[in-house]
């Protein structure tokens, strides 16, 4: 989704926005544009495409200006083309904006301004908005962007940059991600915080509907009333390089290694001393709340919603609470029977993904109090949610995700953990136990990425396949599903995953020679049912390579290729058989010569519906 950067300091701003804007490409773009403030005018260059283009066409220029704005476009409104690029400008250039969001009204608007004589260059409802500054500048920039978001309906994340006032950049948020970085004698806006963590640590995180300035020695933030608000420094601990491939040649791959890592992470300070019970205070849930629960939802999107499949296992299983589990962008169309004492958990590594948001609050306006699992501190999401659980995977840059994936899965075990024991539906010595496997997770995460080579040759052997099906039962269907949404995003193959019960009921019609099929069997009590079903697509010439866990069955008697997760409790299965799928799909990617980090038609994090 778009990204954004403002820059108002002593350094030259060309080179920190275009840094800036490689840093946040991890959002998905197709455009990008830069603004610079120069001689008293306002300098736009954008341009289709990726951003190393931009920067080829802008190097060799020695601007001197300190003042600029920048913009990695994601196309929702007009083709992506260089005209509708961000930033756009009003007739006179005296007025430039940069936009992230929808302008929900903009054709309405778009049509009282040309009959106000105001002139169009694109197709996109961006270029309303500094149309409308125009309009409404009356020489000074915060009231006129007051009474513009009076007359805008939709979502925005926005930076003015004007040269009537060319001491200061102007923004305001609704609904779309925003925040300020506090420098020395410099100061920027972002989407997120990579954009400007070379520079600065400490953040400003600004709310919906506040307006803010930046000059290079001061920052100014007022509420919807206009009123001047003080807000919290917070200090971003990560390191820049997380941010950065560290050595791999593709975020992906460099995600998929830190898991051991971010699994650990998420999982400290989160069990109680004598390692019986999951401690989850930060939640500051009430014991008699919790006690009280009679229904759970769940709602995320894409791999988020893949971890609340093994969610719902894991609380009705441990805690024995019901669980219904949506697709956020359905759940809110759906009539939901909402019972007293429902509870929902809604997932996501961004804490921005717009159907996911709008799922939350359908929920808070419904009544039911929020749990939000997701990555991301100061987020749209954590901010509304009632209670928040981080995972703590750090930054995840590729589009798909993987650490993010593993660590909403420990989260989930956590919380189905901490419910079970607070509603003592498990006894204390097999919480111990899952804790100790819990525990042992990230050692066997490490043992399967040591032995990554063996998933390399296997993904080698698809790398002109068709179509390949993913099959399993109960958590290991879970775990096809992930398995083939991650094949399918990165290597344009067409993959499905399938609950292997049901494959006789169509899908068996389409398995023959050469459509592989990966089988995961890592459930003790159904391998014999997902061995049958090996053997029933075997019958169809189908090549098979399964996942199993150690000690459970023989399943090379009849699969051509066979990986053995370490052995761990059933429950815990998807956290290691998930990672040699996030490596086929890796390598299966690389073979084709897929742009890995950043596939065709999709996008990091999905601000609109
Ligand atoms: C996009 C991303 C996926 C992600 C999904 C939900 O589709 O490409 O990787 O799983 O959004 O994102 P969220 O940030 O809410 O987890």
């Amino acid at each position: 989704m778009c990204g954004i950067i403002g820059y108002m300091g002593n350094k030259q701003a060309m080179p920190v926005l275009l840094n800036g804007l490689a840093r946040l490409e991890y959002r998905g773009y197709d455009s990008a544009g830069i603004a610079l403030l120069e001689d008293g005018e306002i300098k736009v260059f954008k341009q289709a495409g990726r951003l190393a283009n931009l920067q080829e066409r802008l190097s060799g220029n020695g601007f001197s200006s300190t003042t600029g704005i920048g913009h990695t476009r994601w196309a929702t409104h007009g083709r992506p083309t260089d005209y509708n690029a961000h930033p756009h400008s009003d007739c006179g250039g005296r007025f430039v904006v940069v936009h992230n969001g929808i302008i929900e009204n903009y054709l309405e608007l778009k049509k009282w301004l040309i009959s106000e004589g105001h002139i169009f260059k694109s197709e996109t409802d961006t270029e309303v908005l500094p149309h409308m500054m125009e309009h409404f500048y009356k020489g000074d920039l915060i009231p006129a962007v007051s009474m513009m978001i009076e007359k805008i309906r939709g979502s925005y994340a926005m930076v003015v940059l004007s040269t009537l006032e060319p001491d200061n950049l102007i923004s305001v948020r609704k609904d779309s991600p925003l925040v300020i970085g506090l420098g020395d004698e410099e100061n920027f806006f972002a989407s997120d915080v990579p954009a400007f963590l070379h520079y600065t640590r400490n953040v400003h995180y600004l709310d919906d509907g506040e307006i803010s300035l930046i000059a290079s020695n001061r920052v100014e933030i007022f509420n919807e009333m206009g009123q001047g608000v003080s807000k919290p420094v917070h200090m971003i601990n990560w390191e820049a390089e997380q941010a950065e491939k560290g050595g791999y040649d593709h975020f992906m791959l460099k995600e998929i290694h830190e898991q051991p890592a971010s699994l650990k992470k998420t999982l400290s300070g989160r069990i109680s001393e004598d390692g019986c019970r999951v401690d989850l205070q930060e939640l500051s849930l009430d014991v008699d709340e919790i006690k009280k629960i009679k229904k759970i939802f769940i709602t995320a999107c894409g791999t988020a919603y893949h971890a609340g499949l093994v969610g719902k296992y894991a609380i009705e299983s441990l805690a024995r609470i019901p669980v219904e589990i949506d697709i956020a962008s359905e759940f809110r169309y759906r009539n939901l029977v909402v019972e007293p004492d429902s509870l929902v958990v809604v997932i996501s590594q961004s804490g921005e993904t717009a159907d996911s948001l709008a799922a939350l609050r359908d929920s808070k306006k419904r009544g039911m109090p929020v749990i939000a699992i997701t990555n991301v501190v100061g987020s749209s999401i954590a901010r509304e949610a009632d209670h928040v659980l981080y995972t703590w995977a750090g930054p995840e840059i590729a589009v798909a995700s993987t650490k993010a994936y593993t660590a909403q899965l420990m989260s989930l075990y956590l919380l189905a953990l901490y419910l079970a024991n607070v509603r003592e539906t498990i006894p204390e010595e097999e919480s111990r136990q899952i804790i100790l496997e819990l525990l042992s997770l990230s050692s066997k995460a490490q043992l399967i990425l040591d032995k990554k080579e063996t998933i390399l040759d296997i993904g080698l052997g698809y790398e002109n396949c068709k179509s390949i099906f993913f099959i399993g039962r109960g958590l290991d269907y879970a775990v096809a599903c992930e398995g083939s949404l991650k094949l399918k995003e990165i290597s344009y193959i067409h993959a499905e995953a399938y609950a292997a019960g049901e494959l006789k009921h169509g899908t068996l019609a389409l398995i023959e020679k050469d459509v592989p099929v990966v089988t995961v069997a890592t459930q003790p009590f159904l391998f014999e049912k997902t061995f049958s079903n090996i053997k029933e697509v075997k019958a169809r010439e189908a090549d098979v390579f399964a996942l199993a866990m150690e000690g459970i069955g023989e399943v090379q008697k009849e699969a051509s290729q066979v990986f053995y997760i370490p052995e761990t409790h059933p429950l815990l299965t998807p956290v290691l058989s998930v990672i040699p799928l996030q490596l086929l799909a890796y390598y299966v990617s690389l073979a084709r010569g897929c742009d890995v980090d950043k596939p065709r038609n999709l996008a990091k994090s999905v601000t609109v519906e």
